[in-house]
């Protein structure tokens, strides 16, 4: 069936590993449909043998198989349908995760130019409705089918005559249908779009909410707010509109066909061809068959739907990964923290590039400050080192190893960089210092934040190191979100330590403090201070200056300052 396109094939993928179970529910779906399927041929004994026959025994024996098999059918379809409730679950949380852990492997830049909304709806939206259509569908689908397999049987075999009278308007319905999938299809994708692009707005008018109210600006982002969701609401009003459409003509069609099935079966039972007995089993196979019906085409518009979703979630995975792990890392062994950057170009695809031909080379154990004006590189050599972006040409070596060369999780182990932002998560002060060392004991926790210089400040903590530092750490200050930061570092024991503005936010006493106690956990190995401050290059053992992508100058101390 063209439904089943490269897209929707893509996302089977995720079911393969779970045929065989699928397999079990399956069968256990179909005989409950079997089941189902007999229940209405008993009108045909209870009219004929027990009404007409006028037999008690017969009507008693007939109702008792009635129940039987409707409860059995009942049990048979309730255990298939919460196995394939909890299957469809595991098979859309794969899914999830491997979007995930694409997701945590794309570069920053990535993450620049795509609003957070926008992932969040791909996400969580997009693969629920994959999960919906999934749940609900994909089972009563293989039933339907079966059903209306067997349904079609018994109408055939019962009469086929007024069968094929029945069926004359149903190529009609299954045009209509058909011709209506694509249309629907381009609605439903406007209508994501547009719900993702409410999600956007909403993460980023809330997080940024302190700016918004500073602005004066409330009433102009709920007027923002109105406007995108009507223009969502106009989107979701055209496709329910052709959706009534898509399902409504051919359900008008059918009903058409009942009253076909009536006048031309009334008069065969009138004329002696089929019994009455027939007449209403086959009766009664017909109103059962629009409910599969009706469940069909419900399906193929979701099938629809969840390919639109299906894609949204596709294009996430074809984001390209720019930083790719070596298939055969090399081992760094004892690494003594010299850092070498050969001709390295490197842009973010707007304009001319960052860094071009950027040369440094920095020895074990240096301490180098690198200054320059604003915009001019800084933060761009700090992401280069711990591979957040890769240079687009030239090499970054660590101990005479490119970079690339290794695994990636001993480059971050061995280079620690304290972002300019410092960024927290929402926890504890303890878990934000050991995040990347989980098993660091609070002692050793207690260590760092000394050393960072935050150790007065837990101090007067009722909770101490458990205090909850908040969404973005905003219940801490500036300073202090740094020392964690800082902290986090520092537990990290690296070989290599990158201090991007790091102790921009603290005075002048406080900054001083941190600086001598990480000097003294990096004695021996190689700290790059990015900063503008006149005082910290000061203490460095070199000062380099960088200006539009290039080292314009370096030096000792005082000479470059
Ligand atoms: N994702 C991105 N997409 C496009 N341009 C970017 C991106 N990230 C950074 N840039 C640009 O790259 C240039 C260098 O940025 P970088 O953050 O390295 O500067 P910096 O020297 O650290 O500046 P500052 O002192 O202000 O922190 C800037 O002009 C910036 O606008
Ligand atoms: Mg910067």
């Amino acid at each position: 069936m063209a439904i089943l396109d490269a897209e929707i094939r893509r996302g089977l993928r995720y079911v393969t590993p779970y045929k065989r179970r699928l397999a079990v529910i399956l069968a256990i779906n179909l005989a409950g449909t079997a089941l189902a399927l007999y229940i209405p041929f008993l009108t045909r004994s209870l009219v004929d043998d027990a009404l007409l026959g006028q037999d008690t025994g017969a009507l008693v024996r007939i109702v008792g198989l009635f129940a039987a098999v409707t409860v059995a059918s009942f049990v048979l379809n309730f255990v298939s349908g919460m196995r394939y409730t909890k299957v469809s679950a595991e098979i859309l949380f794969d899914m999830r995760l491997t979007v995930y852990r694409h997701l945590q492997r794309l570069s920053p830049r990535f993450f620049a130019r795509t609003p957070l909304g926008e992932i969040m709806s791909r996400l969580n939206n997009d693969v629920s409705e994959i999960q919906r259509v999934l749940a609900d569908a994909a089972l009563a689908w293989l039933g339907n089918v079966a059903f209306l397999v067997g349904t079609v049987g018994m109408l055939l075999w019962l009469d086929w005559r007024l069968f094929v009278a029945a069926a004359a308007l149903l190529p009609p319905a299954i045009w209509a249908i058909v011709h209506y999938r694509r249309r629907l299809e381009v609605r439903v994708r406007v209508m994501r779009e547009r719900s993702a692009s409410i999600g956007a707005f909403l993460i980023e008018t809330l997080a940024g909410v302190r700016l918004v109210a500073a602005s004066n600006a409330a009433e102009r982002e709920s007027a923002r707010f109105r406007r995108r969701n009507d223009s969502f609401v106009a989107s979701l009003m055209r496709m329910q509109r052709l959706s009534y459409l898509a399902g409504g003509l051919p359900a008008l069609l059918l009903s058409a066909s009942t009253a076909v099935v009536f006048l031309y079966g009334g008069w065969r039972v009138i004329g002696g061809a089929v019994t009455l007995g027939t007449f209403t089993a086959f009766m009664a196979y017909q109103i059962r068959l629009i409910g599969p019906v009706q469940g069909l085409m419900g399906l193929y518009t979701g099938l629809a739907a969840a390919r639109v979703s299906l894609r949204r979630v596709h294009e996430l995975l074809d984001e390209p990964v720019e930083v790719v792990e070596a298939a055969e890392p090399a081992e760094l062994g004892a690494v003594r923290g010299e850092i070498v950057f050969e001709d390295v170009s490197c842009g973010h695809g707007r304009g001319s590039a960052v860094l071009e031909d950027f040369r440094l080379t920095v020895a074990p154990g240096e301490v180098v400050a690198l200054t320059g004006p604003s915009g001019c590189g800084k933060s761009t050599v700090a992401d280069l080192l711990i591979r957040h972006v890769d240079p687009d040409r030239g090499r970054v070596l660590l101990d005479g190893t490119d970079i690339r060369a290794v695994a990636l999780a001993e480059l971050r182990a061995r280079v620690a960089v304290v972002e300019q932002g410092a960024l927290v998560f929402n926890t504890s002060i303890l878990e934000n210092v050991r995040y990347a060392r989980p098993d660091a004991d609070p002692a050793e926790v207690m260590r760092a934040v000394e050393r960072a210089g935050l150790g007065a400040f837990i101090g007067t903590l009722p909770d101490g190191l458990d205090t909850l530092v908040g969404e973005r750490g905003q219940a801490l200050s500036a300073g202090e979100r740094q020392r964690v930061a800082i902290a986090r570092a520092l537990l990290a024991d690296p070989a290599v330590l990158v201090l991007d503005e790091a102790t921009s936010a603290l005075d002048a006493a406080t900054e001083a403090r941190v600086v001598g106690a990480y000097r003294e956990v990096m004695r021996g190995r190689t700290t790059v201070l990015i900063t503008h401050r006149e005082e910290l290059m000061r203490g460095a053992d070199r000062v380099v200056v960088v200006d539009r992508g290039r080292v314009v100058e370096a030096g000792a101390p005082r000479r470059a300052v």
